[in-house]
């Protein structure tokens, strides 16, 4: 089944979707949710903890992180602190994250794939990188892909250069594709003139590793929440 998309104007994106979120989360306690970071989400989880969204009855799970020392503004986990978990008057029930500081990397890996395999996810938010990129799965990934290790497409690098001061990183850690097409429901968020022409590739080019995103077209529960200047280029 293809995604679902819903058009939302540039204004009101960030509080549809946190609106979304909250209802989703309000219904169904115990939820497993995957969240991402990036600049795309911060609309929608300042306009859930605006509204009062609590996380307590939620567990969250980190996408990916930046190997970058612990405390790095550019580290996801604290971008998703700052753009959300420290807005909240309620935080999640758990937080789990992949530690890019453990002994073994490999290992940290393997933990947290288990983890999450365990009961899967519930729920998964995904951006989108210019280059097609979920997660840090980046283009070459396959859709079987684990937990695992990542050097960073020069592109991401970039971007990455955005979120803090500093040298940005070469690496990452990431929560599969496997792992992420195995999640119950997955709502992909996108904003902006600049992603309309990845995102027109991920819905109607060909499904492959080129564009890693464009494995959602096989997802049977996806929802593409995109604001107008996104949505540009789908007709
Ligand atoms: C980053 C993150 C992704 C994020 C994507 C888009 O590298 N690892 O999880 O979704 O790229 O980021 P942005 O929303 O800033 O465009």
């Amino acid at each position: 089944m293809s995604p679902t998309i819903e058009i939302i104007p540039a204004g009101q994106w960030g509080e549809a979707v946190g609106g979304r979120l909250a209802r989703f989360l309000a219904e169904r306690p115990g939820t497993r949710l995957c969240l991402p970071t990036g600049s795309t989400p911060g609309p929608a989880y300042a306009a859930f903890a605006a509204g009062g969204g609590r996380l307590d009855r939620t567990e969250v799970f980190l996408l990916d992180e930046f190997v970058l020392p612990a405390g790095h503004p550019a580290r996801c986990d604290e971008m998703i602190r700052r753009d959300f978990l420290d807005l909240l008057d309620h935080g999640p029930a758990a937080l789990h994250q992949l530690d890019p500081g453990a002994e073994s990397l490999t290992d940290e890996c393997a933990r947290y794939e288990a983890l999450i395999a365990g009961s899967g996810l519930d729920l998964t938010l995904l951006g989108i990188g210019g280059n097609g990129h979920i997660g840090l799965n980046e283009p070459g990934s396959a859709p079987d892909g684990i937990t695992r290790i990542v050097g960073l497409a020069s592109s991401t690098v970039e971007a990455a250069a955005r979120y803090g001061e500093g040298a940005p990183p070469q690496m990452g850690l990431t929560l599969g594709l496997a792992a992420v097409l195995a999640s119950r429901e997955i709502w992909l968020l996108v904003t902006g003139e600049h992603k309309a022409g990845i995102l027109y590739e991920a819905l109607h080019g060909p499904v492959g590793s080129d564009v890693p995103a464009s494995f959602l077209q096989e997802h049977p529960n996806t929802i593409v929440l995109t604001d107008e200047a996104a949505a540009g280029l789908l007709g």
